[in-house]
């Protein structure tokens, strides 16, 4: 794994939005792997500033986001499509964009559906990733199987608390979603992750630090090939091995490109 802890969160959002620019700019027809969360909202912004300044562009691109609430429609104002409209698609030229449909009549045909259609189109090059403070990556919650596929899971009380703040009330969370497996995201050419803020110590310690367990779904992080981490200092005060991080990659540096 190559970690780079930034000072701040603002530091860590534009690493991960130049790292992103760059794959577009060498790779114009990349398949992304999107995330959703409180997390990207930052990096988003940045791609879109990018985009308005002709220094990015996703008309060779082809998204599919992680994943979405089992029960919601494309046009619920709590849907994941809801937020990437928000907080991308509307904004940039980016137009061939996958999201599993929440609503679908049968979700777990819907979601062999979206792995088949991920598989199709050739895997995903770039995954971006957030980090559930359970460890959860996509909604893969704690002891998911870690090759698990495209599937239905039963979000944990602890996720929805997180999420209950898009909601009116916590009763509105969904309890399921369709998400992306472990086996799925592991197939991605490269995967790059975004964490920031105290909430993030511990999962970010036990992904980069930990055994490789189920318990903390990103741990599995370690046996994939080319992973980028990108941590602030908040998130990085559980690492033991911060010495060593720095010595490598001074001030989150070298992925500035
Ligand atoms: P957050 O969510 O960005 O809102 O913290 C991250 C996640 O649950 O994956």
């Amino acid at each position: 794994m190559k970690i780079l802890i930034h000072p701040d969160a603002e530091r860590a959002a534009d690493c991960v939005a130049e790292l992103i620019a760059a794959r577009l700019r060498t790779e114009p027809a990349t398949n992304l792997g999107l995330a959703t969360g409180g997390t990207m909202e930052a990096v988003y912004a940045r791609l879109i500033a990018a985009y308005r300044g002709g220094q990015v562009s996703f008309a060779g691109a082809t998204s599919f986001n992680l994943d979405e609430y089992v029960g919601l429609p494309p046009d619920h104002p709590c849907s994941y499509w809801r937020y990437m409209r928000e907080h991308l698609f509307d904004h940039v030229d980016l137009t061939d964009t996958h999201l599993p449909h929440g609503d679908a009549a049968d979700a777990e045909v819907e979601a062999a559906r979206y792995e088949a259609a991920i598989v199709a189109a050739g895997d995903i090059g770039l995954q971006l990733l957030g980090l559930g403070a359970n460890g959860h990556i996509g909604f893969n919650e704690p002891t998911s199987s870690l090759s698990s596929l495209t599937r239905i899971k039963t979000l944990t009380r602890s996720t929805r608390e997180a999420n209950a703040r898009y909601f009116e009330r916590f009763e509105d969370v969904p309890r399921h979603a369709i998400t992306m497996g472990i086996g799925t995201i592991m197939r991605a050419d490269e995967v790059v992750l975004l964490a920031y803020g105290a909430g993030k110590v511990d999962a970010v310690a036990a992904m980069i630090e930990g055994p490789v367990s189920a318990a903390c779904p990103a741990s599995v992080l370690q046996m994939h090939r080319k992973v980028t981490v990108v941590i602030d200092e908040a998130a990085a005060k559980g690492l033991k091995l911060r010495a060593y991080y720095d010595e490598v990659h001074p001030d989150g540096g070298e992925a500035l490109l």
